[in-house]
């Protein structure tokens, strides 16, 4: 017999199957570009690999500090292979270094927050020079000399924006599908805090778009847009990367060529699955084939899941 609340369980699913149904005209991505099945706590685990990337690489580039450094025993596991200070000019060292802290504090925040135990893994990470200018082989770009991202502040923006738009890209995503609301919280304030990181260090390199990046005779606005086919082509899932200056067609409501935000057709974030973002700091394409950055790929549960499913 219907008793009110079975009634009203009733309701609720008849409503989330109309909700279901009414989703079910938007046309799904294809196999390659779907998120793999994941659990909230392994979502956050999976970013932590991104966020350990960015203090390290942020916190050894700017002050040569890491983050054992700066909080002890939040992390463990081998130190980076092939880090070094950059040389940057000190307003960009400064934020650098801000923005890298901040990534400590995000860690810090994931531990706290979610069922994930201090210190967490840190995957084995590759931050030499020849790394990043791996990436330019994707397009057969042959740089004389090869690009060396700790050369000068112009060429360190492009390695230091990407780093945040993946995790921005990231958060996008798995947004929708954080189950709890002290991990939705969580995932909002990094999220947005990762964002405005991007919007910071687009606006540095727009600043820059007509300089020069030493030592080659192209502009900055020449190489962002190399760099945004680059993870383009890497992601292998459509055009979720823009250059600083493009043709009206991309720009907003198709009436500017300025792009400091890259964004799709309404200006909504674009959205990138883990797996899209394995390829693209793996450099090689290959959800399942690690290099670039991570020579013995992720930690956790999520990427060993990829791994068993040849999800590459
Ligand atoms: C940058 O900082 C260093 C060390 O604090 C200082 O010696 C140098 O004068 C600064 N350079 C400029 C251009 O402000
Ligand atoms: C951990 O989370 C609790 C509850 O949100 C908070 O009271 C505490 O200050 C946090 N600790 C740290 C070290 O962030
Ligand atoms: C780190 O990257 C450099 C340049 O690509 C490479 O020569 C070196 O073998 C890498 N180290 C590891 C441990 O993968
Ligand atoms: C780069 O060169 C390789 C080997 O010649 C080729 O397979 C690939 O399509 C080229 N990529 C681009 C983007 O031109
Ligand atoms: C770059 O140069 C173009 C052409 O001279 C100019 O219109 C544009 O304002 C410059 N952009 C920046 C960011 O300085
Ligand atoms: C570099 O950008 C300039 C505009 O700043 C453009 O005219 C030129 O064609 C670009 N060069 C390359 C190699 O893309
Ligand atoms: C690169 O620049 C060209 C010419 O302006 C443009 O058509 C193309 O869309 C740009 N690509 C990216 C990824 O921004
Ligand atoms: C990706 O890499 C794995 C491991 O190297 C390999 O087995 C698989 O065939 C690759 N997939 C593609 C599509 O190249």
């Amino acid at each position: 017999m219907a008793t009110p609340s079975c009634l009203s369980v009733f309701l609720l699913l008849l409503v989330a199957f109309q909700s279901a149904m009414m989703n079910a005209n938007t046309v799904l991505p294809p196999p390659r570009c779907r998120p793999v099945l994941a659990s909230t706590r392994e979502k956050f685990e999976f970013a932590s690999n991104l966020h350990i990337l960015k203090a390290e690489l942020f916190l050894r580039s700017s002050v040569g500090r890491g983050i054992n450094d700066i909080s002890p025993g939040l992390v463990q596991g081998p130190a980076p292979i092939g880090a070094a200070v950059a040389d940057l000019d000190n307003d960009t060292r400064k934020i650098i270094e801000e923005l890298g802290l901040a990534s400590v504090g995000h860690i810090r925040a994931i531990v706290n927050l979610t069922s994930l135990e201090a210190p967490l893994r840190r995957p084995l990470l590759n931050f030499s020079a020849q790394v990043f200018s791996g990436f330019f082989d994707v397009l057969n770009v042959t740089l004389d000399p090869p690009f060396n991202f700790y050369a000068n502040t112009n060429s360190f923006l492009f390695a230091a924006v990407y780093f945040s738009y993946l995790l921005k890209q990231y958060y996008a995503g798995i947004m929708s599908s954080i189950v709890g609301n002290t991990e939705r919280e969580l995932a909002a304030g990094i999220g947005l805090y990762e964002a405005a990181s991007y919007g910071a260090l687009r606006s540095q390199l727009y600043d820059r778009a007509n300089s020069t990046v030493q030592p080659y005779p192209f502009t900055v606005e020449n190489v962002s847009n190399l760099t945004a086919q680059i993870g383009n082509q890497l992601g292998g899932c459509g055009v979720k990367d823009e250059g600083l200056i493009v043709p009206p067609p991309l720009g907003a409501e198709g009436r500017t060529t300025t792009n400091v935000i890259a964004a799709d057709v309404n200006s909504l974030a674009y959205k990138r699955t883990e797996r899209e973002i394995l390829r693209i700091v793996f450099t090689t394409g290959n959800a399942t084939r690690p290099g670039g950055a991570y020579p013995r790929g992720f930690a956790g549960t999520l990427y060993q899941r990829i791994l068993a499913l040849n999800q590459s």
